[in-house]
């Protein structure tokens, strides 16, 4: 049984270095690619616990954090993730940003990304947000990493009321698993409008953030 929980303000401390394990872990598959380092991992964690009105979802088997989430208001986030924003004449104080979402692939395909989603959109409606955005990495159809059979989770995104937003784009420097050093990627942005509705009831075992 995976219980989600959301965290928020210093109670955050507790969960970043395994926050920091699980992005290490999930983010080196394909798509990201991800070559990760700890002490990367945790000067980014903590940065995202200190901004203003930061979340942190996590999902608890046993006690044991399996997956996580984030959100924060948009002002508080990285400049490469609020310049496009700021350049289209956005108002960002409307704008709640969703970091990452990241399951370790034993729990997957049982509704946790739903209940991801749920929380933090939740999280954000407390923020008052008026929209809640996450960018995602764009890579070539014929890049040699992408494994037979991958499954985009363009669908799934679709499906939670989100639209990519083409025009609206930035670029996050990482180092990939198969590089000698970081090279800039090219990240497009999915856009939904909050209403007071929620997008799929909220489920029993996340029951308001
Ligand atoms: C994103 C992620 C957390 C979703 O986790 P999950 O718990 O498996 O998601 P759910 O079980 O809630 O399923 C969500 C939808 O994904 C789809 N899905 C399930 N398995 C999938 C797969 N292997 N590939 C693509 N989509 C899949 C399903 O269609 C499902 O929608 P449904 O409502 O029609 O069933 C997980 O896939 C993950 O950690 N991925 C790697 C990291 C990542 O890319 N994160 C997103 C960007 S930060």
């Amino acid at each position: 049984m995976i219980k989600i929980r959301t965290v928020t303000g210093a109670a955050m401390t507790t969960w970043l270095d395994e926050a920091a394990r699980l992005r290490i872990l999930v983010f080196r598959d394909f798509p990201y690619l991800y070559d990760g380092h700890i002490d990367y991992e945790r000067r980014y964690l903590a940065q995202f616990a200190a901004a203003a009105d930061s979340a942190l979802i996590l999902a608890l088997a046993d006690d044991q954090v399996v997956g996580c989430a984030t959100a924060m208001a948009m002002r508080g986030a990285d400049a490469d993730f609020r310049r496009p924003f700021d350049a289209a004449g956005a108002n960002t104080d409307d704008i709640c940003y969703f970091g990452e979402s990241v399951l370790d692939a034993r729990y997957r395909g049982q509704g946790i990304g739903h209940q991801f989603f749920d929380a933090r959109e939740q999280h954000a409606r407390q923020l008052g947000a008026k929209v809640t955005t996450f960018c995602a990495v764009q890579r070539p159809d014929n890049h040699p990493l992408r494994p037979p059979g991958y499954r985009p989770l363009d669908a799934f995104w679709h499906k939670r009321g989100y639209q990519r937003r083409d025009d609206l784009t930035t670029q996050f420097t990482w180092k990939d698993i198969d590089q000698p050093s970081e090279t800039a990627k090219s990240m497009v942005f999915w856009l939904r409008a909050l209403t007071g509705q929620q997008q799929r009831p909220m489920s029993a075992s996340n029951p308001g953030g």
